[in-house]
């Protein structure tokens, strides 16, 4: 039977995976602890979940993954203090003034980043901040907190925990070449203004033929140039298409061409210099459960367990990057 991806891995970088509260005993939980070394929560550690009005807080379900961590004795990566996919509607609709709303998210960071020190061992602060395309995302962040929000966010997360890692986390950086720029223009500029930033998380929400090993490579290297960590932070690969040719089954070739992907990936990671590494987490464990099925509203199989947990090619291919 193949070697167990944080057995193989270990000394060398976290191997995690997206979870829910909800999903974390029985078969799950011989899987994660069997297979992983961190975790991060799907959604339950998002605004959207946490921030039930100015000043309230519902930390049930964080609680439940952190303290299942800790028994664990399983990393936790913190996902994601701002993000313009998970306003609380409360929020959306707020009526206060600008200096109002600051001083809640201020507030937010605060309080979230507290009760997790010395649980919880890096935050994605700012998620996904750059366009498609390139340039600023226009979000209500953007909009009542000014430029310089993103700044002020990575600021405030510091002052509430001066341990923590502090990543910038963002998608298709590797094939949109605009975005990259953008990204990597705006992480120099924080970096330019003394902005505490240690981290890059690249999502990679890739396919089975795209980025390119090189693409992959050279956006790694633009994060290893400003001597940032690199996680690789919501890996699955898409077996099935964006064109007419949308598969209903998977074919021989395309079930190849997938595991060979991940093995690029994890090659990919595993060159990197020790100082930046940090952890590769897959976003998700079962096929049938990945978020991917309801974002392309179609069939795939992006991960690395079938739906009845068991080991795929893929897994093998994670494997032989290492
Ligand atoms: C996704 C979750 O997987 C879904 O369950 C949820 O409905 C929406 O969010 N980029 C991110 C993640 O940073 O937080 C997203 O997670 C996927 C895209």
């Amino acid at each position: 039977p193949d070697t167990p991806l944080k057995v193989k891995a270990a000394n060398n970088f976290f191997v995690g995976a997206a979870v829910s509260s909800s999903r974390l005993s029985g078969a799950y939980n011989t899987l994660i602890t069997t297979e992983f070394s961190s975790i991060t929560a799907e959604n339950e550690m998002k605004m959207e979940t946490i921030f039930t009005g100015p000043g309230t807080y519902n930390w049930t379900q964080a609680d439940a993954i952190v303290d299942y961590a800790i028994a664990n004795n399983i990393n936790v990566h913190g996902h994601a203090l701002v993000w313009h996919g998970s306003v609380p509607s409360w929020m959306n609709s707020y009526t206060g003034t600008d200096a109002e709303f600051e001083q809640l998210v201020h507030d937010y960071i605060t309080a979230v980043v507290t009760r997790y020190s010395g649980k919880v061992t890096s935050w994605d602060v700012v998620n996904e901040a750059i366009n498609d395309g390139g340039g600023t995302r226009n979000t209500i962040f953007l909009q009542k907190m000014g430029a310089n929000y993103i700044a002020k966010c990575f600021q405030w997360a510091r002052e509430a925990d001066p341990n923590v890692l502090l990543f910038y986390n963002d998608y298709n950086t590797s094939t949109d070449i605009s975005k990259q720029n953008d990204v990597y223009a705006l992480i120099d500029d924080l970096k330019t203004n003394n902005v505490p930033i240690d981290g890059v998380g690249l999502q990679m929400h890739i396919k089975y033929d795209s980025p390119t090993k090189q693409e992959l490579q050279t956006d790694v290297d633009k994060v290893l140039a400003r001597n940032l960590k690199l996680h690789f932070s919501e890996l699955d690969v898409r077996a099935n298409s964006n064109d007419s040719q949308v598969l209903n089954t998977l074919t021989p070739e395309r079930k190849l061409a997938q595991k060979m992907k991940y093995r690029e990936v994890v090659e990919v990671y595993n060159a990197i210099p020790a100082t930046y590494k940090y952890a590769i987490t897959v976003w998700g464990i079962k096929d049938n459960e990945s978020w991917i099925l309801n974002q392309f509203n179609r069939v795939d199989w992006p991960l690395l367990f079938d739906n009845s947990f068991n080991r795929k090619v893929t897994h093998t291919g994670f494997l032989e990057g290492l």
